[in-house]
C-alpha cells in the first residue's frame, strides 16, 4: 500500500488548558485540584447549571410555537438586539440613533473570529493583512491564533502586566499605543482580564482612550466575563460604554458562556457601533457573508435562552442574582486564600489575590513552582501560574494554601 497522503501531517500541540484537565482527570490522588478551567464551579466542585437557565429551558421545552427551522444568517433578532443591550446599556446613544448592529456568533470565540475576518477584508484597505493587531502581554492564548488564522501578519504585545508590582503597567501600555501606527487593532479586555485578573480603573481608561483617539486606533473589546468582576453587569461594561460615549467605532465581542454557565451551547455576539445606520449595515451585509462561509446558520437553544432571560424583567433579575452568587463564591474564595497564606507566613505579599478580580487570578509562581504544584501536589494550574478561582471550595482551601507555601518556600 503507498503512504497515506497524510503521512507529512505534523502533529499539533495540544491546548494548554484541556490538556491540563484531561492530565487532572487522569490523576488517581484523592487530593487532587483543578485550578485550571476557565469555567465557573460550585463549592461541591461542581459544574452549576444556573436556576434561571433550567427555567428557562423547561419553558422553551414546554413552547410549542418554537420549531427548528433555520434562523436568519445574523441570527435571533431578538438575541442580538438584547446582548448588545447588555453590554451598551439601556440608555446608549449610539442604540437610539440606530448606528448599533450585531451578530450572533459561536460563542465569544466566534464573534472574534468574525470580527477579525471583517476587519483583514474590509478595514483599512483590502485584504488589509499588514494593518498591525496588538494583544495585551499577557493575554488569552486565542487571540493570537484567531487574528492570525484571519489572515493579519502582523500580531504584537502592548505592555500590560508588571510581574514586579503584580499590576497593570500602565506606563508601558500607553507608550505602545503612542508609538502604533495609526489605524491598528487593539484587542481589550472589557473586564476581568484574563489571565492577570487586573483591570484599568476608569480613570485610566480615560487615558487609554484619550491616546487611542489622538492616534485613530480600533478599539475592539473581547467582553467575556460581564457580571464576574464586580457582580454588576453595568460596572463591569463601564470602559465600553465610555468609549462609545467618547465617539469611537468599536467592536465588541460578547461571550455568555460563562456568566449564564452556557459553555458548550455556543452562545456570543459582537456588537458594532458605527457612526450612522448606513455604515452599519453595509458592515453587517459583509458580516452576513462572511458567517455564511463559516457556519452558515447559527445555533438556536442557547441564543432562546438568553433572549427569552434578558427581555423579561423578571427572569433577568433571577439572573443578576445568579451571576452575582458566582461572583460572591469567588470573592469569598479570593479572601480565603489570601487570608490563609498570610497566616501560613508564606513569603511574598499576597495582597493581589484579593485586589485582583474576576475567574482568575495571576498568582506569582513560576514555571518551576507549577510544576511542583502539580507533580507533588496533584493541584493543576497553567505554566504562568494563573489560577481559577473556581476552582478553590471549603473544602480544599487549606490544601491549596499549604502546597502554595510549600512550593514557595521550598523552590525558587
Ligand atoms: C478572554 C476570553 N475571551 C473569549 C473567550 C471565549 O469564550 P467562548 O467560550 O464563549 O468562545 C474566553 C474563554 O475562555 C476568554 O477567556
Amino acid at each position: 500500500m503507498a503512504a497515506s497522503i497524510f503521512a507529512a501531517v505534523p502533529r499539533a500541540p495540544p491546548v494548554a488548558v484541556f490538556k491540563l484537565t484531561a492530565d487532572f482527570r487522569e490523576d488517581g490522588d484523592s487530593r487532587k485540584v483543578n485550578l485550571g478551567v476557565g469555567a465557573y464551579r460550585t463549592d461541591e466542585g461542581q459544574p452549576w447549571v444556573l436556576p434561571v437557565v433550567k427555567k428557562v429551558e423547561q419553558m422553551i421545552a414546554n413552547d410549542n410555537s418554537l420549531n427548528h427551522e433555520y434562523l436568519p444568517i445574523l441570527g435571533l433578532p431578538e438575541f442580538r438586539a438584547n446582548a448588545s443591550r447588555i453590554a451598551l446599556g439601556d440608555d446608549s446613544p449610539a442604540i437610539k440613533e440606530n448606528r448599533v448592529g450585531s451578530v450572533q456568533s459561536l460563542g465569544g470565540t466566534g464573534a472574534l473570529r468574525i470580527g477579525a475576518e471583517f476587519l483583514r477584508r474590509w478595514y483599512n484597505g483590502n485584504n488589509n493583512t499588514a494593518t498591525p493587531v496588538y494583544v495585551s502581554a499577557p493575554s488569552w492564548e486565542n487571540h493570537n491564533s484567531v487574528f492570525m488564522d484571519a489572515g493579519f501578519k502582523d500580531i504584537r504585545t502592548y505592555h500590560y502586566w508588571d510581574a514586579a508590582k503584580r499590576g497593570l503597567d500602565l506606563q508601558g501600555l500607553l507608550n505602545d499605543m503612542e508609538s502604533a501606527p495609526e489605524s491598528s487593532i487593539f484587542i481589550l479586555h472589557a473586564c476581568a482580564h484574563n489571565p492577570t485578573g487586573t483591570d484599568p480603573t476608569p480613570e485610566q481608561w480615560k487615558q487609554i482612550a484619550a491616546v487611542m483617539k489622538r492616534r485613530s486606533l480600533f478599539p475592539f473589546f473581547d467582553s467575556a466575563y460581564q457580571g464576574f468582576a464586580s457582580g454588576s453587569l453595568d460596572k463591569d461594561a463601564w470602559a465600553v460604554r465610555y468609549f462609545v460615549s467618547e465617539g469611537f467605532e468599536l467592536f465588541c465581542a460578547q461571550s455568555f458562556s460563562k456568566n449564564f454557565g452556557l459553555y458548550n451551547e455556543r452562545v456570543g455576539n459582537l456588537t458594532v457601533v458605527g457612526k450612522d445606520a448606513d455604515n452599519v449595515q453595509r458592515v453587517l451585509s459583509q458580516m452576513e457573508k462572511i458567517v455564511r462561509t463559516t457556519w452558515s446558520n447559527p445555533p438556536s437553544q442557547g441564543a432562546r435562552i438568553v433572549a427569552t432571560t434578558l427581555s423579561s424583567p423578571q427572569l433577568f433579575d433571577e439572573w443578576k442574582g445568579n451571576v452575582k452568587t458566582m461572583a460572591d463564591r469567588v470573592l469569598l474564595m479570593r479572601s480565603e486564600l489570601r487570608s490563609r497564606l498570610e497566616a501560613l507566613g508564606t513569603p511574598g505579599t499576597w495582597n493581589h489575590i484579593t485586589e485582583q478580580i474576576g475567574m482568575f487570578s495571576f498568582t506569582g509562581l513560576n514555571p518551576k513552582q507549577v510544576e511542583y504544584m502539580i507533580k507533588e501536589k496533584h493541584i493543576y494550574l497553567m505554566a504562568s501560574g494563573r489560577i481559577n478561582m473556581c476552582g478553590l471550595t471549603t473544602k480544599n482551601l487549606d490544601y491549596v494554601a499549604k502546597s502554595i507555601h510549600e512550593a514557595v518556600t521550598k523552590i525558587q
